[in-house]
């Protein structure tokens, strides 16, 4: 593909021209906004152990109290973007939340969906629309666009959760903002949906109450089972991994940002394909070996990764008699709205 000319070969008169009407040659920087064959990501391959972020997330919770901070969060940032532009990947963003023993963090609700992934602690629940979901390790919990949302904690020792948000994309369409309740909401009765699986429909009583996102919270429980019986029942299968859905639609539960988790088999080595989204690894359970591009990540329980687009990954578990289990948020579900979503085989 031929070099194109630079900005610095045109006369600065003509630049100082063009700007002064606000407009800009293209040329200069076509091979930058498409470049040949493959996108030139600005995400890193970046790990964030979770031993060495808990005693900063603790030492926050010293620092700062709940009614100053409202979200006791550390972001996890990915420094291809900037730390303070605050994205792990182009369309997602994640923080480590604390929420100590007695504390709430009062109800609010926003443009951007979220979710949040259980690492630690007990008896915590976030109240979504009036419906209270429980929060214990290894739990999927949604707070999709538009529904109030609150955190509470009646036990006694730190509870912290992983947040995956569309925040970086929401902002950029510039239709990020947030409306404060401020106050507690009134639980409305209704279990926290434990009970509602694929193929049972909510009545309609509830459908009505939540018509967009019917089942806001996945037992970890319920996901580690379906693994477990997908591994015994399927062994020669590729993969082990469930996706979680919107059970009404059989869509991906959220909008923008897809939810998985996936088992490795004790030893399993798995390679997966090239994919045009960028992916988030957090370890539910066990120890896996993530080898991608210029990097080899040593994960354990409660530590986070991410990679950009078309970087390969293979994973290794590092259990020899041991499954372990690794929850995955990427950028599909958008992707494959607007068109955009390609896998292309890992040569590896
Ligand atoms: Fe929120």
């Amino acid at each position: 593909m031929d070099q194109l000319a630079k900005l610095e070969d045109l006369p600065q008169e003509y630049r100082d021209n063009l700007e002064k009407l606000n407009l800009v040659p293209l040329w200069p920087s076509l091979r930058d906004v498409l470049p040949p064959e493959t996108p030139q990501p600005k995400t890193k391959p970046i790990m964030w152990p979770y031993d060495t972020l808990r005693p900063l997330l603790m030492q926050a919770g010293d620092l700062t109290p709940i009614e100053k901070a409202e979200r006791r969060v550390l972001v996890l940032s990915n420094p291809g973007h900037g730390l303070e532009n605050m994205r792990a990947t182009p369309v997602m963003y994640l923080g480590m939340q604390l929420l100590l023993p007695g504390e709430w963090a009062p109800s609010h609700r926003h443009t951007p969906n979220a979710i949040r992934m259980i690492v630690e602690g007990n008896d915590a629940y976030t109240t979504v629309n009036g419906q209270k979901c429980p929060m214990e390790r290894g739990d999927l919990i949604l707070t999709p666009t538009g529904m109030w949302h609150e955190h509470s904690h009646e036990g006694t020792e730190p509870v912290v959760w992983l947040d995956v948000l569309d925040l970086p994309l929401v902002y950029f369409m510039e239709a990020s903002y947030v409306e404060p309740f401020g106050e507690h909401q009134d639980i409305n009765g209704v279990a926290a949906n434990t009970a509602y699986g694929p193929g049972i429909v909510p009545t309609p009583v509830f459908t009505r109450q939540n018509p967009t996102n019917p089942l806001l919270r996945f037992a970890w429980k319920d996901a580690r089972k379906a693994l477990e019986n997908m591994a015994a029942s399927q062994p020669d299968a590729k993969s082990i991994q469930v996706t979680y859905i919107n059970p009404e639609t059989g869509s991906d539960c959220q909008n923008i940002i897809g939810f998985s988790s996936l088992m490795l088999r004790p030893n399993e080595t798995l390679t997966l394909p090239l994919r045009s989204s960028a992916m988030v690894f957090h370890v539910i359970e066990g120890q896996v070996e993530i080898q991608t591009t210029d990097n080899n990540f040593n994960m354990k329980q409660a530590d986070t990764s991410c990679v950009p687009c078309f970087a390969p990954v293979t994973l290794v578990n590092k259990n020899s008699d041991q499954p372990t289990f690794i929850f995955i948020a990427d950028e599909s579900p958008v992707q494959k709205k607007l068109g955009l979503y390609s896998e292309r085989p890992n040569n590896k």
